[in-house]
């Protein structure tokens, strides 16, 4: 039987991360793999509201850090599905830097993950799609569609990952 669509705004997910020492590089800006685990979180937040069962990373996009954000400084994520697909699903994480004592923001990254629906016996399993209400949802979920194409071909490219058996770089 066919899931009940589910609005966009079910899955919005924001988080706010003050930046401490402990999550800095030499330079004092925050690491990029600790932005990446808090990307990660937000968007398995997200994907679980909006499918309604645990769900697993299965690929993120290219991720472009346009600018840091230092010690003292906050990170604003916000977490939303752009696209629901059979069980998996596409989320759009925006991340900002915050400087909480004046408000200024500024863009940090831009990033998509893929997730994919569990059961409980830890086989992907369908999620509802999204409710296409507006203009904005439909013309998301078609650019997801075709970003997915692309994620697919270039996964049926490269099967194995980049470095398969026998092969040399
Ligand atoms: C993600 C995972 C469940 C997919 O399993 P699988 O056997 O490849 O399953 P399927 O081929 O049936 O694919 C399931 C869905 O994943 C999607 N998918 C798989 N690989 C993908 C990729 N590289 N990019 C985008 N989507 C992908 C498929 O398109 C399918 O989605 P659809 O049903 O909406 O069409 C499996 O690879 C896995 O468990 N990976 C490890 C996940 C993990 O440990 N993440 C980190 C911790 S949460």
């Amino acid at each position: 039987m066919p899931l009940t669509p589910r609005p966009q705004s079910q899955s919005l997910t924001q988080m706010t991360e003050y930046v401490l020492p402990q999550h800095a590089n030499a330079l004092g800006g925050v690491f990029g793999g600790q932005i990446m685990a808090w990307i990660d979180l937000c968007a398995a937040i997200s994907a679980q509201r909006h499918c309604g069962n645990m769900a697993v990373t299965a690929f993120v996009d290219d991720l472009r850090f346009e600018q840091p954000v230092r010690i003292g400084q906050v990170v604003r994520l916000e977490a939303k599905v752009t696209a629901a697909f059979h069980t998996s699903m596409e989320i759009e994480v925006i991340v900002e830097g915050e400087d909480a004592t004046t408000g200024r923001r500024w863009p940090c990254v831009d990033a998509r993950v893929t997730f994919v629906a569990i059961d409980a016996n830890r086989k992907p399993t369908a999620v509802p799609p999204l409710v296409l209400d507006t203009d904005e949802v439909r013309a998301s979920q078609a650019a997801g569609e075709a970003r997915r194409g692309a994620r697919l071909l270039q996964k049926r490219g490269n099967p194995g990952g980049p470095q398969q058996p026998g092969k040399t770089s």
